[in-house]
């Protein structure tokens, strides 16, 4: 008799309005197991487990746990089932202490009264267990990413969960933070829970799952095991053909000076002067530990925060934007790192996100607004970034996660800028439309303006930079170029060992 799966879903189907988002799908997972889910953007996998967590229904097919048949009506459902997701953006209460956030809705009472000391007790022993020492009184709200996600992980384990659902868990955590969560995932899988693992970086997924299963379009698109899961073997199943593994690109940067930065200070770091310059046809790397002073930086040049010391020279001539707009005037745009907090207006069209930069030169006589043109515009830059959305008009809310960011990206790039700020702009992006990212990137170098890029993946790094300036605790402490760009040198001027 062949082992029953803890978890399993049969011929799922999931409508949205316009949108078909799942086909027919399937999914198991065995106790002890860790099983990525791979598919690129839009594919259907955060639809998949917002079901299995029972935030949303399916429209046909059928849940199992144990062998049996599962209803699950709500997310309180699948928690009395053992079933945990832990979403991308992550639900913590920063107001409430690292015990309670663990025992958020499911506080330990007595007759009605919470009982601190067992909660605390008792978040303590998970902490241990997680190997983090954290005090079970800490404030959460100035924890790094890495630890709100162990708390979030200790919270599933609080409910006593036997399915553990990571919705892309490393898209904001340091490399240090992704190997210790890689270590509770080990040993998850020796308690026997089952973790179902989604993430576009293919890296790690060959380092820690045990099975992939791979969805395209919404529906099953194959399944590797063990010593099959390779990058390779990932990309074609994913996309349908195979990509080279490096990306390469030839150099278009000139000696002719852009940007010119001395001595600048942000808020962030007052007393770490930063003084780099950037040229033409330049892509400038920015490589660091997060919390390093990447994103401050980009938006001390973006205007988006204050500038508490030093000058700046664009294109000759003296820069201090004290406001966003008097950048984008200047021809210097960024796009930020969360795209839910500053990147996009979520109520707004898909079309509307993508056209509000350039609303002006879309419109008739710079007033009126101009549909047909406006469409067209956008039109463009979905077909452009290949972005999965049901029509224009769909509210950029109810887009897939990576979908989201290439609309941030899309629309900045419309306005043709002479400096392209980008933090992170691959994050949570499949593996084809990277290469579309960096081919935008490229053909902006081309064209001889400079693109200057915040990234925490190194491959990437290495892939695209001209040059790589390397942060450490708010100072640049190094710059590489030609043989000095590998891996070690940058590692070595980001801990500050070098
Ligand atoms: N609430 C919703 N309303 C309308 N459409 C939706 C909704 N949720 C998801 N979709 C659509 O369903 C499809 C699948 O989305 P889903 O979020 O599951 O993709 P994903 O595989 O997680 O992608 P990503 O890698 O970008 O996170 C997309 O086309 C998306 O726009
Ligand atoms: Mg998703």
């Amino acid at each position: 008799m062949s082992p029953t799966p803890v978890l399993a879903a049969a011929a799922i189907h999931k409508h949205f309005p316009g949108v078909h988002a799942l086909k027919g799908v399937n999914l198991h997972v065995m106790p002890g197991e860790v099983l990525a889910v791979l598919g690129e953007n839009g594919a259907g996998k955060s639809t998949l487990m917002k079901i299995l967590a029972g935030l949303q229904q399916p429209d046909q097919g059928t849940l199992t746990k144990d062998g049996r048949t599962l209803h699950l009506s709500s997310a309180l459902d699948a928690k009395k089932h053992g079933i945990a997701l832990i979403h991308q953006e992550l639900q913590i209460a920063d107001h409430l202490n690292a015990a309670a956030n663990v025992f958020l809705g499911n506080e330990p009472t007595y007759y009605g009264f919470v009982r601190r000391k067992a909660m605390h007790r008792r978040a303590t022993e998970l902490f241990d267990k997680l190997g983090f020492g954290l005090p079970a009184n800490t404030a959460v709200e100035s924890l790094s990413p890495g630890k709100k996600q162990l708390i979030e992980i200790a919270r599933a384990l609080a409910i006593g969960a036997r399915i553990i659902i990571m919705d892309e868990p490393t898209a904001s955590l340091s490399q240090q933070e992704t190997e210790k969560l890689f270590l509770v995932i080990s040993q998850l899988r020796n308690d026997g829970v089952a973790v179902i693992y989604i993430s576009h970086r293919l890296n790690e997924i060959k380092k820690i799952a045990d099975r992939v299963t791979i969805l395209r379009d919404g529906e099953n698109a194959g399944e590797l095991q063990a010593d099959a899961i390779t990058h390779d073997a990932m990309v074609q199943c994913m996309v349908g053909r195979s990509l080279d593994k490096t990306y390469q690109r030839q150099t278009h940067a000139t000696q002719d000076m852009l940007l010119e930065v001395t001595g600048l200070c942000t808020a962030a770091h007052p007393h770490k002067p930063a003084s780099f310059c950037l040229h033409r046809g330049e892509i400038l790397g920015i490589a660091g530990l997060v919390g390093a002073g990447r994103t401050e930086l980009l938006r001390a040049l973006a205007g988006v925060d204050p500038i508490a010391a030093g000058t700046m020279n664009l294109q000759g001539r003296p820069y201090l934007p004290k406001m966003p707009q008097n950048a984008i005037d200047a021809g210097v745009v960024l796009a930020p790192e969360d795209r839910k907090l500053h990147g996009l207006l979520l109520e707004l069209s898909v079309a509307d996100n993508l056209n509000l930069p350039s609303l002006s030169r879309l419109s008739r006589g710079k007033i009126f607004r101009h549909k047909a043109v406006e469409n067209k515009h956008a039109e463009q830059h979905i077909n452009a970034l290949q972005i999965k959305c049901a029509n224009l008009a769909q509210p950029a809310r109810l887009l897939s996660g990576g979908n989201q960011q290439k609309i941030v990206i899309s629309k900045w790039l419309a306005l043709e800028p002479s400096i392209f700020l980008l933090d992170e702009p691959t994050r949570g992006i499949d593996v084809g439309a990277k290469r579309e990212i960096y081919a935008l990137m490229d053909s902006l170098a081309a064209a001889g303006k400079a693109v200057m890029f915040v990234s925490s993946d190194m491959e990437e790094i290495l892939a695209i930079a001209d040059r790589v300036l390397v942060m450490h605790e708010g100072a640049i402490t190094g710059e590489v170029c030609g043989s000095e760009r590998n891996e070690t040198r940058i590692m070595q001027l980001a801990t500050g060992s070098a």
